[in-house]
């Protein structure tokens, strides 16, 4: 059995004091916005309990899907790595960038300077989709963060990575492997247009075509689950977790992260989902468990 766990969208807080220079372009309406709302949403100490009880659960893996940063400021992608080696090892610990990380040009390099070992493939290769084997887990990071406009939060996977996310899916079929797809926007999405994913619809018919034994996600900061069509009639589950610093009371979802075991083989895996959530109180307590199937 493999236990995986799938935190998102931790948005670090408080957002490093930005420089007149910083703020140019995009990053002064993301400061505002920070400013004015989002600073009273992400609570780091709502983070820690989080992040502190989903240790405990000493999972064999954490999949993080985004957004670690806010405005993409070069401290916080300083901060974003002293972050993710609070979670574990990039052996054990695997990240897929959000909108917010890579909310300016720029910010891709900064990215990958600081946090590529999470981001790199077995080989510790960089470049996406990555393809990581841990077990009978085959994790696949996918990158739909780009840089956008001002007020736009939408997510771009691009030709090239979907021609290459089929073909690995393909590779991978005729394996006893359970494949993972980890991408910070949601394939499908009830979020105003100008947040979604662009090409989700051909994310789909990559889907449709080769299949995948789950989809993880972050982006839309609320529980998700939505069953996508694989190949054959199969049903694929893509899943979406809550932002992990989320204060509880808010209009999102409180603070959650899922945990999954997996157990089975090709055609006959028994995954079940875990949800535990951060209370009113700030404990961590288990607020949903069910079971997925997989490509029976
Ligand atoms: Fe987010």
């Amino acid at each position: 059995m493999f236990t995986l766990a799938h935190l998102s969208d931790p948005h670090l807080a408080p957002l490093p004091q930005p420089s007149w220079l910083d703020l140019i372009g995009k990053r002064v309406t993301g400061y505002i916005n920070w400013q004015r709302k989002r600073r009273f949403i992400h609570d780091p100490a709502v983070l820690t309990a989080l992040t502190d009880d989903l240790k405990r659960q000493a999972p064999d893996h954490i999949a993080v899907t985004g957004d670690i940063a806010n405005i993409a400021l070069p401290a916080e992608f300083r901060r974003g790595r002293e972050w993710l080696e609070t979670l574990g090892s990039s052996r054990d610990v695997s990240f897929v960038p959000g909108n917010h990380d890579i909310y300016v040009a720029e910010a891709g390099a900064f990215a990958q300077r600081q946090w590529g070992a999470y981001m790199a493939d077995d080989e510790g290769a960089g470049g996406f989709p990555y393809l990581r084997r841990r077990g009978k887990v085959a994790l696949i990071g996918v990158n739909s963060g780009a840089p956008t406009a001002p007020l736009l939060a939408t997510g771009w996977i691009g030709t090239k990575q979907l021609a290459e996310l089929s073909a690995l899916l393909t590779t991978l079929k005729d394996e006893d492997v359970f494949r993972v797809v980890m991408i910070h926007h949601p394939p499908v999405s009830r979020a105003a247009r100008h947040k979604r994913l662009l090409d989700a619809p051909v994310l789909l018919k990559v889907l449709k075509a080769h299949g995948a034994e789950l989809v993880l996600h972050g982006h839309d900061h609320v529980h998700m689950v939505n069953w996508l069509a694989g190949p054959n009639g199969t049903r694929v589950p893509a899943v979406g977790v809550p932002s992990a610093s989320a204060r509880p009371g808010m209009d999102k979802d409180a603070a959650a992260y899922h945990l999954y075991t997996i157990d089975g083989e090709r055609g006959a895996w028994r995954v079940e989902l875990i949800a535990r959530a951060v209370t009113l109180e700030g404990n961590v307590v288990e607020t949903k468990r069910m079971m997925l199937t997989g490509d029976e």
